[in-house]
């Protein structure tokens, strides 16, 4: 018995990193999965690569910062799959920018994505979500919670995104639908590539920070996003799960 079988997925940012990996994983354990990305290659390998899973995928290029683009999608979704149980926003961006450099216009595409994106997503999907099963699972940061140099924009729009999913969590919860902002350390991925660091900083910050576990593969993440989308997680709501492999214990 896989825990997804007939379970219904749209998942964002799933033409690489974490969203890849996590519906890969809702595949691999049946689930039918909408997959949302800007970049139609990296559906295209999301889908190739979920050949061999029990569950399906179907792909559509959207921009989440796109409000005619989340209802056409989730629409889209809601036809495709028959209707949608669980949503998982992943897709996000990053710039790593110092104080002085900021301007207005990386600020309001960080939130237009990583925020309003998000919400977005979860007043769309919310109609379609069945009561007492229905689940959205946001992913937040652990910058959302703790400072970085440089992330001050980034951190911002993600410190939105976990009270945004909180607040949810509250409003929603009479539907018995649950909401789980859910926060990665450190991930290898492109998105956390070191050429995100402008190379004049002084990153010596980051050396000092100690993962015990180091960094994550992106299929950890994935694992902790399908615990909480799963039944496993019924009595889950409303509480960040942080995966940081123990950077700030
Ligand atoms: N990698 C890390 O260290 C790390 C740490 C904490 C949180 N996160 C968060 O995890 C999420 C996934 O990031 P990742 O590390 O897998 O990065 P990634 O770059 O591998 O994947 C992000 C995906 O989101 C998509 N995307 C970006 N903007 C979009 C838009 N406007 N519309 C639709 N799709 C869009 C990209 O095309 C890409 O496929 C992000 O929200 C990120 O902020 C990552």
């Amino acid at each position: 018995m896989n825990r997804f079988d007939g379970v219904k997925v749209l998942v964002t940012g799933a033409g690489s990193g974490i969203g890849r990996a996590t519906a890969l994983r809702l595949v691999s354990e049946g689930a039918a999965v909408f997959a949302v990305d800007l970049s139609r290659e990296g559906l295209a390998e999301t889908a190739s690569a979920s050949a061999s899973g029990p569950g399906r995928i179907v792909g559509r290029v959207a921009d989440v910062a796109d409000e005619g683009a989340v209802i056409a999608t989730v629409d889209a979704a809601v036809a495709e799959l028959g209707g949608i149980d669980v949503l998982v926003n992943v897709a996000g961006m990053h710039r790593t920018t110092p104080i002085g450099r900021l301007t207005v216009a990386d600020m309001k595409r960080l939130f237009a994505v990583n925020t309003i994106g998000t919400a977005l997503f979860c007043r769309e999907a919310l109609p379609h979500l069945p009561d007492g099963s229905g689940v959205i699972v946001n992913v937040a940061s652990s910058a959302a919670s703790h400072g970085n140099p440089y992330m001050t924009a980034y951190a911002a729009s993600k410190g939105a995104v976990l009270g945004f999913s909180l607040s949810l969590a509250a409003e929603v919860a009479h539907r018995g639908i649950r909401v789980v902002p859910v926060s990665p350390g450190s991930v290898a991925t492109p998105l956390a590539g070191p050429q995100v660091l402008p190379p004049d900083l002084d990153t010596s910050y980051y050396g000092r920070i100690r993962a015990p576990f180091g960094t994550a593969e992106p299929e950890q993440i994935a694992g902790v996003i399908a615990f909480a989308a799963s039944r496993d997680a019924a009595y889950l709501t409303g509480a960040e799960l942080r995966a940081d492999g123990g950077s700030h214990i």
